[in-house]
This record gives structure tokens, C-alpha cells and sequence, in this order.
């Protein structure tokens, strides 16, 4: 039996899927609110059976190796590896070197490699004395160092970088790593001008959600001038984001999930203390604002955060724009604060008194009422000016929020609290949001925000119905009064060119060539006109071709358009007759058939 087969059998795709969604049984299959789109009613379906999981939403479907690809991002030599590793199989040959010839793969195998060492260093060299004191003054027990694989490396040049290289990975993976530094002049024959990246650090490895070591970070034992930063990160790898990595989610996720909460702090010492102490729901992001990365990784688990940052620090000004992101996300936000005196941040006040920052948690503000609180403070309601400023701050605030009711309770808060007519906020809240849409961090933010809604890669129908379209757009005169050059039907679906696809058909089929008009129906505010797109894009692709060759092209691609189209109409009917005989709908199953039959 061939690894794949062999893994397949394994590993039940409904328990696989069931730890990113919630399933329910539904006829033959299991079905749950799809995770590569928003939507409100549950159009995923997972089939034991079949192996296969599908969603009728967005036409995503396949096996537990597509599902792992699409979901962590990975590519399908890192997916066997990781889903290999989970079911126990060990690969071989050409799927053992496929998984091999992964760069991400060797990293992995590098970082697991580095932390055993920082770790070992740590508790079995003389050299680490100062480091175990350290930590131990800190409070850290041993259990909890071997908890969190802590480590240490001592002030030296290379020591890890000749200890990799000793283990037989490759310098130039080590420099890619991260973990290992390149100067100009490195001689890759004698490992010349290569040197450690940490060096005399306490070492925290950094996890992903599946207990694969991404990346490092280090804290100076002795700070000094020459040390650098307090704490030195693992580069941007092709392992490691900063902006998508949760400090800790692997260890805290199942208590998230408990306790429906998520325990956000700003440091890894701040995370460590906490679940020393016993609160495991504790995670941290690396030194930076929350992102919607991050977010919607958290939202997996919980959809409820509660945030603690330092009082003192400018964090507070980068927190906010990572609230903003979580209440626009639909993100119930509360707000944590450590009382005067009790400490500075989660880990010293656990040292002074566990049970403060316990209470402390327990008692978390809700965000809205913690930026209320704010504004108002120190401000006088009766000075036009202080009015202003209060309700500009706050409705730059209730912008973000996604439920319309929710919304309006927080406007007529601030109506009846700032003595101003609830009408007047309105507008003035339009205004904003008017704004904010004008300008351009906002316009970058919106782009990729809708890139990542249309992320699905293009389908080969797509790509062809693209080339057919910039093909017709450039000789549309050449081409009046062929029979069935437009022959297939877009109208139901939802791919990027499906509505200029049907509006040129109506016009082609109605003898009317006029392109000027249907620029002006696609033209939009904010993007780029795809009639213009195209248009460019036929000068670049069919630069030079006469008419005749145009129409001869269009003739053919015509016909391969509709030959790619027929597949994926018949894929679709067959996953809807699966769907009907499960629900046992058998009217549904003979509509289907009819259909299928045209299908030729
Ligand atoms: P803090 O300066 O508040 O440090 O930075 P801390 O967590 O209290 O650290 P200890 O208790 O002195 O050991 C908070 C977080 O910001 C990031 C780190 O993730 C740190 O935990 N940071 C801080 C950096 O990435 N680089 C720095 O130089 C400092
Ligand atoms: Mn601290």
C-alpha cells in the first residue's frame, strides 16, 4: 500500500477536520460552517467514507493533505511530513525524499535540533550556572523549564552554528534558518564569516499550533551596551511570521477552549508565569499589536480575549489598532488591569500576589466601558472643545463595531453621557467612517483584506475564461455572427469574470459590440476596471495578430473553454447528487439527472 493510502487510513479525516470545525453528523456526511469563507449556515461537508471533505459555498474540496495544505498554509511536501509524523507512518522512498527535498521540512528539523541544544546547554554545562540562577530568581521551577524547553546559550561566536552544521544540515539552510548570520565576505568551504545570531541569551523556543519549533527568543542574561535589545527574535523565515504566530497557543489552546476565553499578555516571561501558576489559557504575541492573522487563528478557539498590557508603556497606542481589528472581527474584547502597586506587568504581580492578577483577570473590563473611562477622563462635558475631542476618540472607536445593535447601544451611551443629540453622532460617525475610508492606510488595509477574500487561486476555468474574454474584448469587431461563441452559462457562478462573461453574451447574441458601455457598468470607486484590465492585457498577449488570426483563436478557445467548463459542471452536479442522496431527496436527484444529461 503506498504511504499516502496507508496515512489515509490512518487518519479519520472527521477528527482531523474536527479540530479546526465543529461537525454534526448530517446524513451520510458531517457538515459544519465552512473555514475558507464567512458564511452563516453550515454548506461544509465532510464524508468518512469518501475520505473527502467539500464545501457547496465556495467549491472548495479534497482530501486530508489538501485540507491540511489549505488551512495551515502549507505546501503538499510539508503536509505528508506533518501528517505522516501524526499517523504514526514512517515514508519511504520517494515520498521520504520528496519530503525531504522541503526546505520548510529541514528547517523544522534544524530549529527541533537548536532547541534541544540551547536546552541541554542549559541545565548540563558549568558555563549555564548564571542563567539557572537567573531564571531561578525569577521563580521559574525546574518543571516548568522543561515545560518550555528553556535554554541558554553562552557569549561565544559560532558554538551552535558549528553544532548544526556538525548534525549535517546545510549552512546555507542554517542561514535561512535564521539562526545562523551571513557576513559579505563568508567563505561557504571554510564557514568563515558565518556567526550565531544568539548569543549569550536565555533561549524560548516558539512554537506553532502543533508543537513545531518555528523560531526563538532570546533574552540578554546581562544586559550591557553591547548587547543589543532586551530580547532578540527569530527573523522572518519561511517558517516564521511574527504577525501570524501565537507565543504559547499550542500549550494554552485545549484551556481556551475549556474556558471559551483567551488570556492575551505582552510578554513570553509574563505567559510562562501565568501557566506556572495555573492559568493556562495565556498567550502572548512576539513584541507586536495583534493582527487579523493572528485573530482569526485565536478565533479557532475562542471568540472571546481578554487583553493585559504594561500601563506605563506606548504598547498602549499599539494595542489599540489591534483591539480595532478584534472588534471589527466580531471579537468580544475585555480589558485587564493590574491594580496600582501590584506590579508592572502579569509576571511580577504573580510574584507579588497570584491571587491579584487571578481577580485581576476575573474582573476585566469590558472594552468599550475601558475606552469610555479614557475619553472622559480628566475632560470637562461642558467645554465644547473637550466634547469634541471625546466624541471624535470614541466614534473612531464604535466605527469598527459589526452588529448594528450593538453598535447603537454604544451611540446612545455616548449620547446621553456627552449631553448631544444622538442624530448629531450619527452624522458626525458617517463622517468618520467617510473618511477612514479615504485614506491610504485604510485603502491598503482594504486591499488586502479583499485579496484575501478572493486568495482562492484561480481555476483553469478562470485563467481560460480570462483569455477568452481579453480575446474577444480586442476583436469583438472582427468576430459579429458566429454561432455559439459565448456557449457556456456563468450566471450562477461567482467567479471574477462570470458577470462581464454573461453581459458580453447578451450583447454578442443581440448583434451589439459596444464596449465603451460596458466599460462604464464595470467601472468602480475604488479598483481597477477589469474591462480596462483585460483590454491591457489583450494588447500585451496578442500584440500583432490580424483580425483573421483573431477570430480563429477565439473560435478554438471558445470551444476549450467549453470543454473545461463541462468538467466542472459535471463535478458540481455529481457533488450535489451526493449531497440530495444524502438528505434522501429524491426529487432533487432527478432534477440533477435531467441537468446532467444536457451536460454534453
Ligand atoms: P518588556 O520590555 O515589557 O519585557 O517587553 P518583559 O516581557 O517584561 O521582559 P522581562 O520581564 O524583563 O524579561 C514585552 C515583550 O516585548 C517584546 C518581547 O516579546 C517581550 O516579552 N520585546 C521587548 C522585544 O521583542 N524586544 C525587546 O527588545 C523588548
Ligand atoms: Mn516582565
Amino acid at each position: 500500500m503506498s504511504d499516502i493510502n496507508l496515512i489515509k487510513e490512518k487518519i479519520d479525516v472527521v477528527d482531523l477536520i474536527g479540530e479546526y470545525v465543529q461537525l454534526k453528523p448530517a446524513g451520510i456526511n458531517h457538515k459544519g460552517l465552512c473555514p475558507f469563507h464567512h458564511e452563516k449556515s453550515p454548506s461544509f461537508m465532510v464524508n468518512r467514507e469518501r475520505q473527502s471533505w467539500h464545501c457547496f459555498g465556495c467549491a472548495k474540496g479534497g482530501d486530508i493533505f489538501t485540507f491540511v495544505q489549505e488551512i495551515e498554509g502549507m505546501e503538499f511536501r510539508e503536509a505528508l511530513k506533518y501528517l505522516a509524523d501524526k499517523a504514526g507512518v514512517q515514508l519511504t522512498n520517494t515520498f521520504q525524499n520528496q519530503a525531504e527535498t522541503s526546505q520548510k521540512n529541514r528547517l523544522k528539523e534544524i530549529n527541533k535540533d537548536a532547541s534541544h541544544f540551547f536546552y541541554n546547554f542549559l541545565l548540563k554545562m558549568p558555563a549555564s550556572k548564571d542563567a539557572r540562577d537567573y531564571l531561578q530568581n525569577r521563580g521559574l521551577i525546574q518543571e516548568t523549564i522543561d515545560n518550555w524547553q528553556i535554554g541558554f546559550v553562552p557569549e561565544q561566536w559560532d558554538l551552535l552554528t558549528q553544532y548544526l552544521l556538525k548534525k549535517g544540515h546545510s549552512i546555507d539552510d542554517l542561514v535561512v534558518s535564521g539562526l545562523t548570520i551571513k557576513r559579505d565576505n563568508a567563505n561557504a568551504q571554510t564557514y568563515q564569516g558565518f556567526y550565531d545570531r544568539f548569543r549569550g541569551r536565555i533561549m524560548f523556543p516558539i512554537w506553532d499550533v502543533h508543537d513545531g519549533v518555528v523560531g526563538f527568543t532570546g533574552r540578554v542574561l546581562v544586559e550591557t551596551e553591547k548587547s543589543g535589545g532586551k530580547y532578540v527574535n527569530t527573523p522572518q523565515t519561511p517558517l516564521f511570521d511574527k504577525s501570524r504566530v501565537v507565543f504559547a497557543l499550542n500549550k494554552a489552546k485545549k484551556e481556551i477552549k475549556v474556558k471559551d476565553l483567551v488570556v492575551l499578555v505582552e510578554g513570553q516571561m509574563d505567559v510562562i508565569a501565568c501557566h506556572q501558576a495555573g492559568m493556562n489559557n495565556v498567550v502572548a504575541t512576539s513584541g507586536t499589536a495583534l493582527t487579523s492573522e493572528q485573530i482569526k487563528l485565536l478565533k479557532r478557539y475562542s471568540n472571546n480575549i481578554s487583553m493585559a498590557f504594561d500601563a506605563d508603556n506606548a504598547g498602549e497606542k499599539a494595542a489599540r489598532r489591534g483591539i480595532e481589528l478584534a472588534i471589527a472581527q466580531g471579537i468580544n474584547v475585555k480589558i485587564i488591569q493590574i491594580p496600582e502597586g501590584a506590579g508592572k506587568d502579569p509576571d511580577e504581580c504573580i510574584k507579588k500576589n497570584k491571587e491579584v492578577w487571578f481577580e485581576a483577570v476575573k474582573n476585566a473590563n469590558e472594552v468599550m466601558d475601558w475606552y469610555f473611562e479614557r475619553a472622559f477622563f480628566g475632560k470637562d462635558i461642558h467645554n465644547p472643545k473637550d466634547k469634541q475631542d471625546i466624541s471624535f476618540e470614541l466614534l473612531n472607536i464604535i466605527q469598527h463595531i459589526p452588529y448594528p445593535v450593538v453598535l447603537d447601544h454604544w451611540l446612545q451611551e455616548l449620547s446621553h453621557r456627552l449631553l448631544t443629540d444622538i442624530d448629531v453622532l450619527r452624522k458626525e460617525l458617517d463622517r468618520i467612517r467617510k473618511e477612514e475610508k479615504k485614506s491610504p492606510e485604510a485603502r491598503i488595509v482594504n486591499q488586502k483584506e479583499e485579496k484575501k477574500v478572493v486568495n482562492l487561486p484561480p481555476t483553469r476555468l478562470d485563467s481560460l475564461v480570462e483569455r477568452f474574454l481579453s480575446l474577444y474584448l480586442r476583436f469583438s469587431a472582427d468576430v459579429q455572427g458566429i454561432s455559439n461563441l459565448f456557449s457556456i452559462d456563468l450566471s450562477l457562478s461567482t467567479g471574477k469574470y462570470s458577470a462581464l462573461y454573461e453581459k458580453l453574451k447578451t450583447m454578442y447574441n443581440s448583434n451589439n459590440n459596444d464596449i465603451t458601455h460596458v466599460r462604464e457598468i464595470f467601472s468602480t470607486e475604488n479598483q481597477e476596471n477589469i474591462v480596462d484590465v483585460l483590454l491591457m492585457q489583450g494588447e500585451k498577449d496578442f500584440f500583432g495578430f490580424t483580425g483573421v488570426e483573431g477570430k480563429k483563436d477565439l473560435q478554438d478557445l471558445s470551444k476549450i473553454v467549453r470543454e473545461e467548463w463541462l468538467k466542472q459542471e459535471r463535478n458540481r452536479i455529481q457533488n450535489e447528487m451526493i449531497k440530495a442522496e444524502g438528505d434522501g431527496n429524491n426529487d432533487k436527484i432527478n432534477e440533477l439527472m435531467k441537468y446532467f444529461q444536457t451536460l454534453k
